[in-house]
């Protein structure tokens, strides 16, 4: 797709397609991939010719049947729709496993080569690499060699390196092999709906963008609360930590969409140009603003270290120094095990003076009835939060709000998850909703200071809003949730 055009039209349709899941044992494969594509399939939404290859090193191999078994299993445990009827028998017919080791992708290169012929021409190849981050160079190196590489797409799971030199040797590996339009760094967050109706709501509105800056915004929050714990996940959680899987992704590319100046198009270039200028502007972090938690008992989870310095928690402070967010601060947190699972974004505005309503809410509350507030959490809803009279004859305030949920709202059309969305534009070609390697670089550079030298973890109770520390970390603002949750 040439960066000319927008968005692709809904009905677009990938060309064929071979799609090869390298990890497609694992667990990403099994919740998200397989389900997803069966998803793509049903609605139509795949190529009207295509062939799904599974692999995964010589010691996972499946056969063709077992592959297939295997995405049945995964669909009924995580689809959307049930694998029935002729819908999933077309799919699973699709299906083929091919393992692959580096020194030998023979059994790989077999499988793809069947399915080509299958499909007879020559269709796109679009590699999936859902693989942990050590194995990435290793994969690339190996589509390369291999020959692979030709005619193919590459998404490259997060997080993208864990440091600002390892991103870079990664980038390099990649662009040895792939130029940067056929690479697609994916970060499921940009795929959710709620996401790009930031676009949409910022940039088709003259009532909110004319606000949307420091003159009437005093602070941002984007709070990801999990209730979940690291799943049986220790060995990657070790290695990640909530910063690395959380923050330097999502969080900071929410951060993009929220702060970015209007685009001149919503196509791939211009909208990761302005992305890119935010990160360019975002000043390293602080790490006096910085607390990173540890819920209790991870450290007893099997397979974490039981001295673990890993942050299983982050509420930092970042600061956008730019014209639109000079002095405004964008307080963001997650964390696993915590109270409640929510995705939101709250912009809070400056209170006005409220001289003349003696009996208005005051101090913080009034700040927290003057917000917008984007739950990003498919299907997600925006509300706006506002002070309005009373009924009676006096002047009294009281809380209200208007909100827009997606659930009563385009039902017909709202259906794709993340995952789904950024698969299907990977294989159209749209790069717009997937990161760039000068913006991942400079977020790993601006994260200098804090992965060399990390504040000691802070331990929290399950089931709480993180270690205390982070109420002074935030004063004189609070931390807000919509349903009532302050902090
Ligand atoms: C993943 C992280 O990228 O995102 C997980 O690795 C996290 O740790 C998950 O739980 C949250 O995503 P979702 O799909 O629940 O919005």
């Amino acid at each position: 797709m040439s960066d000319d055009n927008a968005r692709p039209a809904a009905d677009a349709r990938p060309d064929d397609h071979v799609i090869v899941l390298f990890g497609a044992t694992g667990d990403l494969a099994r919740r998200k991939l397989l389900p997803g594509l069966f998803h793509l399939a049903r609605a139509g939404l795949l190529p009207a010719r295509y062939r799904i290859v599974g692999s995964a090193p010589a010691q996972f191999a499946l056969t063709d049947e077992e592959f297939r078994r295997h995405a049945r299993q995964a669909v009924q445990e995580f689809g959307l729709s049930a694998p029935d009827g002729t819908a999933w028998h077309a799919f699973e017919a699709a299906l083929s496993f091919g393992a692959a080791d580096p020194e030998d992708p023979r059994p790989l290169l077999d499988a793809v080569r069947h399915a080509e012929q299958a499909l007879g021409g020559e269709p796109r190849r679009l590699c999936h690499l859902a693989v942990p981050p050590d194995a990435f160079r290793s994969v690339i190196a190996m589509l390369g060699d291999s020959g692979l590489a030709e005619r193919a797409r590459v998404i490259v799971e997060k997080p993208f390196g864990t440091d600002l030199a390892s991103a870079r040797a990664l980038n390099n590996a990649v662009h040895a092999v792939f130029g940067e339009d056929r690479v697609f760094r994916i970060d499921h967050f940009l795929g959710k709906e709620s996401v790009d109706n930031i676009l949409a709501l910022r940039f088709a509105n003259g009532l909110f963008e004319p606000v949307w800056n420091r003159y009437h915004i005093s602070h941002v929050q984007i709070d990801v609360p999990e209730t979940i714990g690291i799943e049986g996940r220790a060995q990657f959680f070790e290695q990640t930590g909530t910063y690395r899987d959380m923050i330097v992704t999502h969080l900071f590319q929410l951060l993009g969409f929220v702060a970015m100046e209007p685009p001149t198009s919503l196509a791939a270039k211009p909208l990761r140009d302005e992305t890119a200028k935010v990160f360019e502007a975002l000043e390293p972090i602080d790490i006096a603003q910085v607390v990173r938690g540890q819920y209790t008992g991870y450290r007893q989870e099997p397979g974490v270290d039981p001295a673990s310095q890993t942050e299983t928690f982050v509420a930092l402070r970042a600061m956008v120094d730019n014209w639109r967010w000079a002095g405004v601060p964008f307080h963001l947190r997650s964390g696993k095990s915590m109270g409640q699972r929510r995705q939101v974004v709250t912009l809070h505005f400056r209170k006005p003076p409220l001289r003349m309503f003696p009996n208005s809410l005051v101090g913080p509350h009034a700040q927290r009835r003057n917000a917008l507030v984007i739950d990003f959490d498919d299907p997600g809803w925006i509300s706006v939060r506002f002070l309005a009279k009373e009924p009676g004859p006096a002047m009294d305030l009281g809380a209200a709000e208007m909100t827009f949920r997606y659930a009563d709202s385009f039902r017909s059309r709202h259906g794709l998850e993340g995952y789904e969305r950024l698969l299907l534009d990977a294989m159209l070609g749209n790069q717009s909703l997937f990161t760039r390697s000068d913006g991942i670089e400079r977020l790993w550079e601006i994260s200098a200071p804090l992965l060399d030298n990390p504040p000691p973890v802070q331990p929290y109770p399950q089931g709480s809003w993180g270690p205390e520390a982070i109420r002074d970390q935030i004063a004189p603002h609070h931390w807000y949730l919509p349903d009532g949750h302050q902090g």
